[in-house]
């Protein structure tokens, strides 16, 4: 594509966004934020850092306009983070081998990792080392849905960061292969109920999937998927092992909008685990209901999100602020990366 036909698909994209985002705030009528647990609050740094969340957003729209796949990069980075030990910045760990290791999390960009510890950098250089880098995951994440066209919603903060990581938990991370069945019952194990489930699925209206994680439906060739995805992803995935991708929703892959939900009901789901939710009963009125009213699905979508940001977190005196995201703080690292910040300050 010429790079001003993407750069005005790209103002379109966003001015869609604007839009959209306006016909939210006035359509809905906005839920409740739901309870915050375990020492967070939705008022965590009004006093501390009352501009984190202006920074972060700020910060990602110059990122999004460069690199468009980088918003779904950080949710999945976010979901990731917060299924293993909890929301505690574990993934973004460098290990040998560490999290990002273990194979279901390979598809995890090492690029949108780095957004991550970019944000903790100009975050930590207004306000200080009080801000945590799982804070700055869950803000990075709320912000990717917001700034791709979905729902805006407040999150509670003051997360702290752990000083380990956990491979063999991250082995737990749910399959694309999966039923609904066994889906529901790995969110069950973190609290997360039938409609948290179906919303957060949700996430794959933006994204991409390498062609290991849906090779089973093109090879035995699943005869319920619709005839023009099967040709599709024939052509991108000769074999399981090609590298190519296939967009999560391909009727519009780079907005947050409810097509996910049609395309089931349309039998053009990606993985298993998505179109299996139209098959089932406990979980296929609710995507019909999501097909049907997209508020509903932000609605239903912002309070699982929410939900699951709090999923084992660490407050107070527990953990630590890293001082950079990828290794947890010794004291010279802290002395060293400061000074390094600090000489990089004058430009
Ligand atoms: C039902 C359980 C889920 C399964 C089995 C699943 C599985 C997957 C797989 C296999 C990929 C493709 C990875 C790759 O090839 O690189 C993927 C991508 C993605 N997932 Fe999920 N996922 C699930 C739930 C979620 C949730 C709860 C979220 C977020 C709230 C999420 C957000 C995403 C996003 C945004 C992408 C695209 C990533 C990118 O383009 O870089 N997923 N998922």
């Amino acid at each position: 594509m010429a790079k001003s036909s993407s750069c005005t698909s790209l103002n379109s994209f966003f001015l869609i966004s604007s839009i959209l985002f306006a016909s939210y705030m006035i359509s809905s009528e906005a839920e409740a934020n739901p309870p915050e647990l375990n020492g967070l609050s939705y008022s965590f740094y009004s006093q501390t850092c009352p501009n984190l969340e202006t920074i972060v957003t700020n910060h990602l729209t110059k990122v999004f306009q460069q690199t468009h796949w980088q918003a779904p990069a950080l949710l999945v980075i976010f979901f990731h983070d917060c299924f293993v030990q909890g929301c505690d910045g574990s993934l973004l760990l460098d290990g040998n081998p560490g999290e990002r290791d273990e194979p279901l999390n390979r598809g995890i960009s090492s690029k949108a990792v780095k957004t991550i510890d970019e944000l903790r950098e100009i975050v930590h250089k207004e306000c200080g080392r009080i801000v945590s880098c799982a804070d700055i995951t869950v803000l990075a994440a709320r912000d990717a849905v917001f700034l791709s066209g979905g729902p805006y919603f407040n999150v509670p903060l003051g997360r702290r960061d752990s000083l380990n990581f956990s491979i063999e938990e991250a082995k737990n991370l749910p399959l694309p292969y999966n039923t609904t069945d066994v889906t529901l019952k790995t969110f069950e194990s973190k609290n997360l109920d039938v409609t948290d489930v179906v919303a957060l699925s949700g996430a794959h209206t933006i994204g991409r999937a390498h062609c290991h994680t849906f090779y089973n439906r093109v090879s035995p060739q699943d005869p319920t998927m619709d005839k023009t995805l099967a040709k599709l992803l024939n052509s991108t995935c000769p074999t399981t092992y090609s590298r190519n991708t296939f967009p999560l929703d391909f009727t519009t892959p780079q907005l947050f909008d409810n097509k996910y939900y049609i395309n089931l009901i349309n039998h053009q789901g990606l993985f298993t685990s998505d179109q299996h939710l139209f098959k089932d009963n406990r979980t296929k009125g609710l995507v019909e209901a999501f097909a049907l009213d997209q508020t509903l699905f932000f609605q239903k979508f912002a309070h699982a999100f929410v939900k699951m940001s709090q999923l084992g977190v660490l407050t107070r005196n527990q953990g630590e602020i890293r001082a950079k995201c990828n290794v947890v703080n010794d004291e010279r690292s802290v002395v060293k990366s400061f000074v390094d910040e600090i000489v990089q300050l004058p430009n």
